[in-house]
């Protein structure tokens, strides 16, 4: 059983500047409703109840959101503003929240290690809030379609999309052998590959199931491209011994770190939710 789902939020966003200058990019709405919001929305929605963030400095609003603020509730209480709030009260009350700092910005595996003491040893779901997803047809998210594929196959899992291949140098990119229409069992994963480097066009998006033992490997990975300790690198060493699978999820997801992803998650969300109300 998963139960604890980590938000590493601490990475600058500098290509949201100035935006993010003294504010955590998660913290930017979509619609009316910060990224973050949406990430936890579908970690409870797969069962994830344990809340662990590793936040950074300028990050200090992330805490608030998932707080009560009594002022503001009682001056709105009893009117229709009220419900604008039931999102999150619903999330303040069905899961805990945890908080951990990352002292120096060294990478997103360093920022996973910096986790470990809210996780302790047990499998884990990792969410990266600026990759903001939406599950299938049937609303299954795609944290949840995950969840239940570990439950089969008890291993590392990373989600997977197909991107044009002149983009191949924004995410991790793998290798492997199919396991069937969505699965693949990952044999070869690359950190930013120039795309004549690239060995497939299949992207590991922010959406991860790891296993404990991924901690230790991370603490004796070296740092990677631009000197960071990358997931990327550590997930390679589980993938020689077979252990990590690439699933193309079922869904939408739209790349919120990024203005262009921003802005059509934005369109995109007032189409399908907003002008639907
Ligand atoms: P990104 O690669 O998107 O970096 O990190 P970033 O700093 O957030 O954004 P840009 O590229 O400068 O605009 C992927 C995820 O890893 C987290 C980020 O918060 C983001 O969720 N991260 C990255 C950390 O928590 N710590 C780090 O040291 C690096």
């Amino acid at each position: 059983m998963i139960r604890k789902c980590l938000f590493p939020v601490a990475g600058y966003g500098t290509r949201f500047l100035p935006a993010t200058k003294a504010m955590a990019k998660e913290i930017l709405p979509i619609l009316d409703k910060p990224l973050v919001q949406y990430g936890v929305e579908e970690a409870l929605e797969a069962g994830l109840t344990d809340i662990a963030f590793v936040t950074g400095r300028t990050k200090r609003a992330i805490e608030d959101h998932f707080d009560i603020n009594y002022e503001l509730e009682d001056q709105i209480r009893g009117t229709a503003k009220e419900a604008m709030l039931s999102g999150v009260r619903e999330l303040i009350e069905k899961c805990t929240f945890s908080y951990t700092r990352q002292i120096q910005m060294k990478g997103l595996g360093h920022a996973i290690l910096t986790g470990r003491p809210l996780i302790g040893y047990e499998p884990f779901a990792v969410v990266l809030a600026d990759d903001l997803c939406f599950g299938d047809t049937a609303g299954h998210g795609v944290l949840r379609q995950m969840v239940e594929l570990y439950a089969k196959h008890q291993c590392s899992i990373v989600a997977i999309e197909e991107v044009p291949r002149d983009q191949t140098s924004s995410y991790g990119v793998i290798a492997g052998v199919p396991i069937d229409d969505r699965l693949i069992r990952v044999t070869d994963m690359v950190e930013k590959p120039k795309p004549e480097d690239a060995p497939s066009n299949l992207a590991i998006i922010g959406r991860y199931i790891l296993t404990p033992d991924i901690f230790e490997i991370i603490e004796n990975t070296p740092p990677g491209r631009n000197g960071e300790v990358q997931i990327t690198d550590a997930l390679l060493r589980q993938a020689k011994e077979g252990r990590v699978l690439g699933y193309k999820f079922r869904g939408q997801r739209f790349d919120c770190g990024s203005v262009e992803g921003f802005v059509e998650a934005t369109n995109y969300c007032f189409e399908t939710f907003y002008k639907k109300q």
